[in-house]
């Protein structure tokens, strides 16, 4: 079911187990377009919740999450607080898990995070907050979960269970292979959940091994659960919880037989469930655009034969017997999709000057256009569109590079030192550069770096991509740096985005008044850097919308360096040849700081260049398979229309 603002409430909300919509899933579940609506709504689920308690007078006992996945629903249910009224005075709140070893100072704790982001705000009393304490000995640990487990007993259980989901699969810290019938207890964290911690924690190794959590009997003896999922990164391990059999290896398989349970995700993460990605397999379709090209892109790729030597049965064979009686004969559908595939590829991205542009993703006119490409951090232009940047370049366009943030949380404090003394050795005087080595010196895991710090990162990166674009042939005066506001808060944690960093972002388009517009279009995640610079681009495209230039403006949106663009949503490709590859690879190397080991490396181990090859190739690969030219490698756009 996907649902539109209007009438999200009447249809949020179903029992579950009893109303799934196809065969394969086994877990009641809504999609949201965006995942801001979807947390009001879980937000307003929680407070009539809590007023309805209120009423009884009875407690009401929520279970909690921290996590990037329900912050905005904790700044909802503050915002209800204090413009609505809603008390937390007969609130008792449980979380789920902490950290251990963890002190409740410390900046990474879910004791601070619960604080930070609820519990300061509301008029919750302390007593009825209860944390798992990451300082308690090791000796004094067994009897404390029970402890824990007793005392969520000892209020009648929870009420409602709030949940994230790890890419393991875990629920609260439930890594694969806790059992059904487990309390709270110590768990020690798998890998790829301390990778995902990683860049909160300025590094893997920082990341603890262990946690206290409840456990899976805990959170499913709660009378309602909603799990949160947003973003790209858990479609596939929300598909293996929606639709796989109930499995220790994939703990939240277990919610499978709670009664009462709802995913509430949005439509990235429910790209991989099979009414969603295959919907021809599940029930009748209405075919659009782009419903056809992605079937018979999925189908080439299922089968994998070129588009043009699809046939008939093959059509048949996989529930789309009425793609083709819409369409007539697969000959007929092939060569309209093999068509539609080849007018995306180009080597002009910013349009074939003299050409008929009828059948190009590009217009021929202006012959030379203004070009602004918005990068969230100083590098992202070349990692994910070196090779588009170069051609605009050389083709004779006017190119402006816009770097929206400074980046400079991800510069180390050793390349920081490096610079640092080398200021020093040209002038011993240098308050600034010393006092930076003197914080450096005594700079410990909970410092936030000092502004001085803070800039002189940036100010290396800044050098970095100077370089960078001199070499790809842009005029310095045409770089420039916007360091928005929300990003400089020292921490991984960012401030909201305001008018003062939307403010910024107009004034360059107004200034420059771009035919084009090329930014990171990381529709996916919604806290990081990329998707609030995103979200700061298209609040300033509203404001210029009403301007004449903005109907002359085109927006083209590229992937970070995370994923590409499905094939059948590219609507330009632009080749590569060798050389190119190698140019590209080349302008990427100029960001030194971010290269041999970066800060925030994730579980990919590949540096970014790396990565930006293997990607583009594999593009390349993927349209060749379709039945395309073979090119060495494909950057891929997909426009934004506003
Ligand atoms: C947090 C917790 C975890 C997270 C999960 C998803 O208290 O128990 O299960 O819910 O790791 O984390 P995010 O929301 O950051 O993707």
């Amino acid at each position: 079911m996907k649902v539109d603002s209007t009438d999200l409430k009447s249809i949020a909300y179903t029992e579950a187990g009893k109303f799934e919509e196809t065969r394969f899933e086994k877990i009641h579940n809504v999609i949201f377009d965006s995942s801001n609506e979807a947390s009001i709504i879980v937000a307003e689920e929680i407070a009539a919740l809590i007023n309805e308690k209120e009423a009884l007078n009875q407690p009401c006992v929520l279970g909690l999450a921290t996590g990037s996945s329900p912050i905005k629903v904790y700044e909802e249910l503050v915002r209800m607080h204090k413009e609505e009224g809603l008390s937390f005075s007969n609130v008792v709140t449980f979380n789920l898990d902490e950290y251990y070893p963890m002190g409740k100072d410390n900046i990474q704790s879910y004791f601070y995070f619960m604080h930070e982001h609820l519990f300061n705000h509301v008029d919750i009393l302390p007593e009825n907050i209860n944390i798992p304490n990451g300082m308690v000995s090791a000796d004094d640990l067994y009897q404390y979960c029970i402890d824990y487990e007793l005392k969520i007993k000892s209020y009648g259980g929870l009420d409602f269970q709030l949940l994230g989901i790890g890419r393991t699969g875990h629920i609260g810290f439930n890594e694969p292979g806790s059992h059904l019938n487990s309390g709270t207890r110590s768990i020690t964290l798998d890998h790829v959940t301390r990778a995902d911690a990683a860049p909160a924690f300025l590094g893997i190794d920082n990341v603890p091994r262990k946690a206290i959590t409840m456990g899976i009997g805990t959170v499913k003896s709660a009378k309602r659960i909603v799990l949160l999922g947003w973003g790209l990164n858990k479609a596939k391990i929300l598909k293996d919880t929606i639709e796989g059999e109930e499995t220790s290896s994939v703990p939240a398989t277990y919610l499978q037989d709670h009664d009462n349970t709802t995913f509430v995700i949005d439509s990235e993460a429910s790209s991989e469930l099979t009414r969603v990605k295959t919907p021809w397999l599940v029930a009748s379709c209405h075919w659009t655009d782009i419903l056809k090209l992605k079937a018979v892109v999925w189908l080439s790729e299922l089968l994998s034969k070129p588009i043009l030597k699809l046939t008939d049965k093959d059509y048949n064979d996989n529930g789309m017997s009425g793609l083709l009686t819409e369409e007539g004969t697969a000959y007929d559908l092939n060569i309209k999709m093999f068509n539609k595939l080849q007018h995306t590829i180009t080597g002009w991205p910013g349009g074939k000057p003299n050409a008929d542009d009828s059948h190009r993703p590009e217009r021929a006119n202006p012959a030379k256009k203004r070009v602004i490409i918005f990068s969230p951090h100083p590098d992202d232009d070349v990692i994910s569109m070196g090779g588009t940047f170069d051609r605009l370049v050389e083709q004779g366009h006017e190119v402006h590079i816009a770097y929206q943030t400074s980046g400079n949380i991800a510069v180390s404090d050793e390349e920081a030192l490096k610079f640092a003394e080398i200021i020093c050795k040209l002038n011993p005087d240098n308050s600034e550069a010393k006092a930076i080595i003197d914080f450096l010196q005594s700079k410990t895991d909970k410092d936030i770096d000092s502004k001085a710090l803070r800039q002189l990162k940036g100010l290396i990166r800044q050098s970095e991509s100077l370089a960078a674009t001199r070499y790809l042939g842009v005029k310095d005066e045409n770089v420039h740096f916007l360091n928005l506001p929300f990003y400089e808060t020292g921490t991984i944690k960012k401030g909201n985005l305001t008018s003062d960093d939307i403010d910024i972002v107009t004034s360059l388009i107004e200034a420059v008044k771009p035919h084009q517009i090329y930014a990171a279009g990381d529709l996916a995640d919604p806290h990081g850097t990329h998707k609030v610079c995103l979200d700061a681009l298209f609040e300033a495209i509203d404001v210029l919308k009403p301007k004449a230039f903005m109907n002359d403006c085109w927006v083209w949106l590229y992937r970070g360096a995370w994923h590409e663009w499905e094939s059948y949503e590219i609507e330009m490709a632009v080749p590569m040849s060798p050389d190119q590859v190698l140019k590209k690879r080349h302008a990427i190397f100029y960001h030194q700081s971010q290269k041999d080991g970066v800060m925030f490396q994730g579980d990919d181990s590949r540096e970014f260049w790396v990565r930006a090859e293997d990607r583009n190739r594999l593009t390349a690969k993927k349209y060749n398979d379709l039945g395309l030219a073979d090119y060495a490698a494909i950057e891929a756009f997909k426009r934004y229309h506003f």
